[in-house]
């Protein structure tokens, strides 16, 4: 039986009469760009995170861009960031004329290691980037005490993770910008590219508003700074808003998934990633590492089970970050990880038998069966 890695119609199917009302008021009303279904979004979405300000823009890469733009990064400044992750992450501080310092993650939860992040501050550091990779927190207490101490902002890349909680508190809402993306494949995904910025400051909330909207707010003809176009469109928006409703119960089915995948690998030569059923960890992705992962894809080709392969090239390997001067053995867990990192489906909507036939498959491989 084939297994698809990903079935979107699983999760945004069943809002599609409620949508299609929607979007007949939007038709009759004519509003596609920002307007009250965004900032009925904005709002509904901020307090869900627990934060004052939602600022709707066109992408995960965006809400990273605008945010540290909003915090003054430019040339001189140096940006710290993990060396496994997407690799839009350096683009972004790239981007506005910084210079990304990569710091090598940790192998138990593929996140920034603090220690490390910690020894690379120097006196030009001006933030740095949390990714919460794969839907797995980081360190980020730790991170926040750390950054305080040297007068470093927090952006806390939230595209794996939203929905996810630490201590209770949700994520996105520690540092001193959230970063999330909506697309389609994320915990809380739109119908193409969608992002947001959460923030609790007034000041950061406004740069951002005016940042999004080529650097002007309202409707006046001025424009106080350089920006950008980068809005969330209302089509996005108004399923956003239906889907947020699903949030939870989807990322606990997701809990749920690595829950029985934890229990059918164990004691087989894949390595799972923490099992956590506190909702610290919502399995944006099921990221297993293996031994001869490129073999075990072509194995699961064959057999029709979907996966992806995140992230092959650590940062400093791509040809676009080669000006960094880093060479092949600097972040040695980034570099094995990317060698040995294969997702697997989890995706709500998965049945138990699915996820048999997955782990069953990926074990055949290595001789092994579920038991
Ligand atoms: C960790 C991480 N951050 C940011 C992004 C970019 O998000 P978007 O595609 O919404 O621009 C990605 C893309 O996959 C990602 O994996």
């Amino acid at each position: 039986m084939a297994v698809p890695y990903v079935n979107l119609n699983a999760v945004n199917g069943h809002f599609f009469d409620e949508y299609t009302e929607e979007l007949k008021k939007m038709f009759d009303e004519g509003q596609f760009v920002l307007g009250p279904v965004v900032q009925k979004f904005e709002e509904q979405f901020a307090r869900y995170v627990g934060i004052k300000h939602g600022v709707g823009v066109n992408s995960g890469t965006d809400a990273l861009m605008l945010s540290l733009a909003a915090a003054g990064i430019g040339p001189e400044d140096e940006v710290l960031c993990p060396a496994f992750t997407f690799g839009r992450c350096a683009d972004a501080i790239a981007r506005l004329g910084a210079t990304p310092v990569l710091v090598d993650v940790r192998p138990d939860t593929y996140c920034i290691d603090a220690d490390l992040m910690m020894a690379s501050i120097t006196s030009r550091t001006k933030a740095l980037v949390a990714v919460h990779l794969f839907g797995n927190a980081c360190e980020i207490d730790r991170i926040c005490t750390v950054a305080r101490t040297y007068s470093v902002a927090v952006m806390e890349d939230m595209r794996h993770a939203a929905g996810a909680r630490v201590n209770g508190r949700r994520l996105g809402s520690f540092g001193q910008f959230g970063c999330f993306s909506f697309y389609p494949t994320r915990t809380l995904g739109g119908i193409g590219d969608g992002g947001l910025v959460t923030t609790g400051d007034e000041k950061n909330a406004e740069s951002i508003r005016r940042l999004r909207e080529h650097g002007r707010l309202g409707g006046k003809g001025e424009h106080d700074m350089v920006g950008y176009n980068s809005r969330l469109d209302a089509i996005q928006a108004a399923l956003l808003s239906l889907k947020l409703q699903d949030l939870d119960e989807n990322n606990w089915e997701r809990v749920e998934n690595a829950r029985l995948y934890t229990q059918l690998f164990k004691g087989s030569p894949v390595q799972t990633p923490p099992f956590k059923d506190d909702l610290s960890a919502v399995y944006n992705m099921y990221t297993v590492l293996v031994p001869e992962r490129d073999k075990l894809a072509v194995h699961l080709t064959e057999k029709g089970i979907g996966f992806g392969i995140y992230y092959p090239t650590p940062l400093h390997m791509h040809p676009a970050f080669e000006y960094l001067g880093y060479k092949q053995g600097a972040f040695p867990v980034s570099e094995d990880l990317s060698k040995r990192a294969i997702s697997l489906p989890i995706a709500p909507g998965l049945k138990k038998k699915q996820i048999n036939e997955v782990a069953n498959a990926v074990l055949s491989f290595y001789g092994a069966s579920v038991s």
